[in-house]
């Protein structure tokens, strides 16, 4: 267990908030998903406020971090992996974020079966995996029908969030999401980078980083998801897998 006082980090970048008395540790693991969907977010919170989402968050740095400055929002963390959602839940708890919580869902899943339409302020798809085997390019997680789907959860003005260092993967996502978004796509780190770990694992390797963001654009739902399929999908090839940071990601 952590000394309150202790700043934990990884690659000598501390992670964001600070490890708070134990009387006022957080429960931010949600064990079974309320069926059917959509969830009423506002009622597992407690409390009504804009939604934030982190798709395949990893091992929570970015989620952590925006739960931390930004109280009055209420976020939520989602990974498939129940091991990096250990580190995310248990630096949540020891946080105190009432006004985080983390599931372990597939991202695909989770905005089809759990989002309500428009019911979410901003999505955020941090180094989604390539997945470098083309055989395995189905599994990518940002298909045209998945950018539809999350075009139909944001709110009016809502963002959608998008970071990788796969240069394949971004020059696929800069033609194809500005079909449901008011895409741009932006040089400069965000003002709080690094925001995931993998960013800082590809920083250090003098990886390049794509960001970008995107405001949704006024579309009715049927309307989306025929655009959905006229449009590429990720066939890409990825290039070569990045081993040794892969190996270090999971580590968390
Ligand atoms: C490359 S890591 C990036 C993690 C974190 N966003 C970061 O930038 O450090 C990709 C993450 O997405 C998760 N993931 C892969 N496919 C997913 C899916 N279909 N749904 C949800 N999470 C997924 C993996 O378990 C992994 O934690």
């Amino acid at each position: 267990m952590d000394a309150p006082d202790e700043i934990e980090s990884e690659f000598g970048v501390p992670i964001p908030g600070q490890v708070v008395d134990p009387a006022q540790w957080a429960k931010t693991a949600i064990k079974k998903l309320p069926e059917p969907g959509p969830v009423d977010w506002n009622a597992i919170f407690g409390r009504p406020a804009p939604l934030v989402i982190d798709l395949g968050c990893g091992n929570g740095r970015h989620v952590l971090g925006s739960a931390w400055e930004r109280r009055d929002l209420n976020h939520v963390g989602v990974d498939l992996l129940p091991v990096v959602l250990r580190y995310a839940t248990r630096r949540g708890n020891q946080r105190g974020l009432t006004n985080l919580r983390f599931a372990c869902c597939d991202g695909k899943n989770f905005v089809r079966r759990y989002l309500a339409d428009r019911s979410v302020r901003e999505m955020h798809i941090y180094h989604p995996q390539p997945f470098h085997n083309r055989r395995e390019a189905w599994k990518r997680l940002l298909q045209p029908e998945f950018l539809a789907d999350v075009a139909r959860t944001l709110e009016p003005q809502g963002r959608l969030f998008l970071q990788t260092d796969n240069a394949p993967y971004w020059d696929y996502l800069r033609k194809t999401a500005p079909s449901f978004f008011e895409f741009e796509e932006r040089d400069e780190r965000w003002p709080d980078s690094p925001r995931t770990r993998r960013e800082i694992l590809a920083s250090s390797r003098g990886l390049p980083i794509f960001r970008g963001v995107g405001v949704v654009r006024e579309m009715a739902a049927e309307e989306a998801r025929t655009l959905a399929t006229k449009l590429p999908r990720p066939t890409f090839d990825a290039g070569k897998p990045q081993r040794e940071l892969d190996d270090l990601e999971r580590d968390s």
